[in-house]
């Protein structure tokens, strides 16, 4: 089957980010959302995200119109009959998706593929919300998409290997470097960096560091171009919380319950970038101070980093997934400097497992614990 026209549902930061990437790539693409609003919404973040790139001259303004040109906006699923390939990246509510790939079912030409961008949803349940589970699969970009280059395909029990091979080769024509996995709670990337986003969203709902401190420190300490608290207004924290519960009906792990901090930054309104606020305001240019408090910055980057380390080396040992894909969705998915298993090899794996066990000792939760393999 060969791919020419490519649908998406939802033109929010990651949908518009998904046309983005499909008409870059010379695909015709058919972008869909809930209202007008919505619709002119996504025109708009497609709009931005071309001008930056012209502005910065890694587009010529011609290229910029053409990319333009191949994208069809609309309200309207019927718009999608003839796409080889839909792609879905509404919120993360399970009830909402399940509603949406019914009307894709319906909407979509019977050859026509359905994914899932979930980051962390049963991609086996939306796909049992149609009348072909079989060509139902996730693929899942990272934020922004046009610029991180990793993509996790997942299969479930009921998806023809053909389809996922299709997937994959179309996610090669993108440029993007892709790691398989079977559906499970936050796949790959999402379960490490959940998880060391929640620890440090407790660490400061502890009180034992601010936010200021916490991002200084990551970015610091570890070269990271984000501290947790701006990566979470990236993201949208309204979708990290929906992530977390997800993980957390899965683990029943205290430590992925999600934070407080972010719960009521959700109830606020205050979810992000996207709203305006999340842990920072965005109204003006955003500028974090650097902390002069090196033991604090010391502390928690090695709590943040000493549990993040312990989750990949129990993530591979588990057979979840490998060393390499670990190492690449962490690179390419979510731009860190250096894989886990670089900075482990780096550390030496004895340095990284006496750690591990003085985190567990001093803060009481066993799930720090080395995993005796
Ligand atoms: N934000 C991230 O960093 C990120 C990264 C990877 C994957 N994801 C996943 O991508 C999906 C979308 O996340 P986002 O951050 O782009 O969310 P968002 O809130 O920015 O955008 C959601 C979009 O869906 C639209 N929408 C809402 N209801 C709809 C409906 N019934 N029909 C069609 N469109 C509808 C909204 O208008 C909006 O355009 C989620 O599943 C999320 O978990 C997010």
């Amino acid at each position: 089957m060969s791919f020419s026209q490519i649908g998406v549902v939802g033109l929010g930061i990651m949908g518009a980010g998904i046309v983005e990437v499909f008409a870059r790539a010379e695909y015709q693409v058919f972008g869909v959302a809930e209202s007008a609003l919505a619709v002119d919404a996504g025109k708009s973040n497609l709009a931005k995200s071309l001008a930056r790139a012209v502005s910065k001259g890694k587009l010529s303004q011609e290229q910029s119109d053409e990319i333009t040109a191949r994208v069809t906006f609309g309200e309207d699923f019927a718009l999608l009959a003839d796409c080889d390939l839909v792609i879905e990246a509404a919120p993360e509510i399970l009830s909402l998706k399940l509603d949406i790939f019914s009307k894709l079912d319906a909407a979509v030409k019977p050859s026509g593929i359905l994914a899932t961008n979930t980051s962390s949803l049963s991609v086996t349940e939306i796909a049992n919300a149609t009348s072909r589970p079989a060509k139902v699969v996730g693929m899942h970009f990272f934020n922004p998409a046009p610029v991180q280059k990793f993509v996790e395909v997942i299969s479930t029990n009921h998806s023809d290997g053909e389809v996922v091979s299709q997937i994959v080769e179309i996610g090669n024509s993108l440029g993007k470097h892709l790691a398989r996995i079977s559906d499970q709670p936050g796949f790959i990337v999402n379960k490490l960096l959940l998880r060391y986003l929640n620890h440090a969203v407790q660490i400061l709902d502890s009180g034992q560091a601010s936010k200021e401190q916490m991002d200084a420190a990551m970015r610091e300490l570890s070269g990271y171009p984000m501290g947790p608290c701006e990566l979470l207004d990236l993201i949208g924290i309204d979708t990290c919380v929906e992530i977390l519960k997800t993980i957390h009906a899965d683990t029943q792990l205290e430590i992925d319950e999600p934070a407080t901090g972010m719960v009521k930054l959700v109830s606020a309104g205050n979810k992000g970038r996207k709203s305006g606020s999340g842990f920072y305001d965005y109204s003006e240019k955003l500028e974090i101070p650097t902390d002069p408090n090196q033991d604090i910055k010391d502390q928690v980057h090695n709590d943040l980093l000493i549990a993040y380390l312990g989750d990949c080396i129990a993530m591979a040992a588990t057979g979840y997934a490998t060393k390499a894909d670990i190492d690449s969705g962490m690179k390419l998915g979510c731009g860190l400097p250096e894989g886990p298993f670089e900075v482990i090899a780096s550390l030496g794996i004895e340095k990284v497992r006496a750690a591990q066990v003085e985190l567990s000792e001093r803060t009481g939760i066993a799930t720090y614990q080395p995993l005796s393999v």
